[in-house]
């Protein structure tokens, strides 16, 4: 089944475990914890959602030197986390690097390894910004592709994409490496600050890995509700 990821961009733990009280009996569920939370809390939130058995999407995106990366690695290894990310822009050594050390962590404490995402260009960069600010002459889509293939070479489990770049990026790989998707809308919001956003459902047609959603479920009114239609929509259920 495709995982919606609950983003869980609260300020503190308190919060964070509150707005998931009335998930307790929802299964399966899964969160995205991001910089936010985890800068305030450290691991502590993230054994609070593993003592729950949630399923956890540390969004990190670690950028650095690769030995660096692979001992920052290392400690998210340890964590008992599903998934979490770096940026593709760090290089194939740096990619490779933070793969070594996700392995390491977790052999030593004898858990499963966190799959790989990692993300190629951000949704917030523009092809003007691609070619004035960065220097970049080939395009967007041709950027994507070739970053998700040096991602998928350096031992990336995935991508964290636009829905809508789904099919290059599987063309360019394969069926099996995952596009998790952001910049999901339900017909009824508002887009707030994201650009290029798409439906759960359009998303299951897309051919999406999984999806991470935020305000859409943390600012409905009955969010485990709005959960539930979420994931059947994005698994090919009711729209
Ligand atoms: O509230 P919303 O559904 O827009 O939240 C989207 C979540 O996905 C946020 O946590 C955001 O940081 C994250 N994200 C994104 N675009 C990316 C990568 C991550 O919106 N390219």
């Amino acid at each position: 089944m495709k995982p919606v990821f609950i983003a869980l961009d609260f300020v503190d733990a308190p919060t964070a475990l509150k707005f998931l009280e009335p998930f307790k009996d929802v299964k399966p569920l899964a969160v995205k914890v991001g910089m936010e939370l985890f800068y305030r809390e450290g691991a502590s939130i993230i054994r609070a959602l593993r003592d729950q058995n949630i399923d956890v999407f540390l969004d990190l995106k670690l950028h650095d030197i690769p030995h660096t990366v692979q001992q920052a690695a290392k400690q998210i290894g340890q964590l008992d986390v599903q998934f979490t990310t770096v940026h593709s822009l760090g290089g194939s050594e740096m990619i490779k690097a933070a793969r070594r050390g996700l392995d390491e962590g977790a052999n030593q404490t004898g858990v499963d390894a966190p799959q790989l995402l990692a993300v190629t260009q951000l949704t917030s960069t523009s092809e003007e910004q691609l070619h004035d600010e960065e220097l970049v002459p080939v395009s967007m889509a041709e950027s994507v592709s070739h970053l998700a293939k040096m991602a998928s070479q350096s031992g990336a489990d995935g991508v964290i994409s636009s829905a809508l770049e789904n099919d290059l990026i599987h063309q360019a790989v394969s069926d099996e490496f995952k596009c998790i998707n952001p910049g999901i809308r339900l017909p009824s919001n508002s887009v707030d600050d994201q650009k290029r956003v798409v439906t759960p459902t359009k998303a299951f047609e897309l051919n999406t890995s999984g999806i991470v959603v935020g305000r859409s479920i943390t600012q409905s009114d009955n969010p485990v509700q709005t959960y539930k239609d979420i994931y059947n929509a994005v698994n090919g259920g009711i729209k």
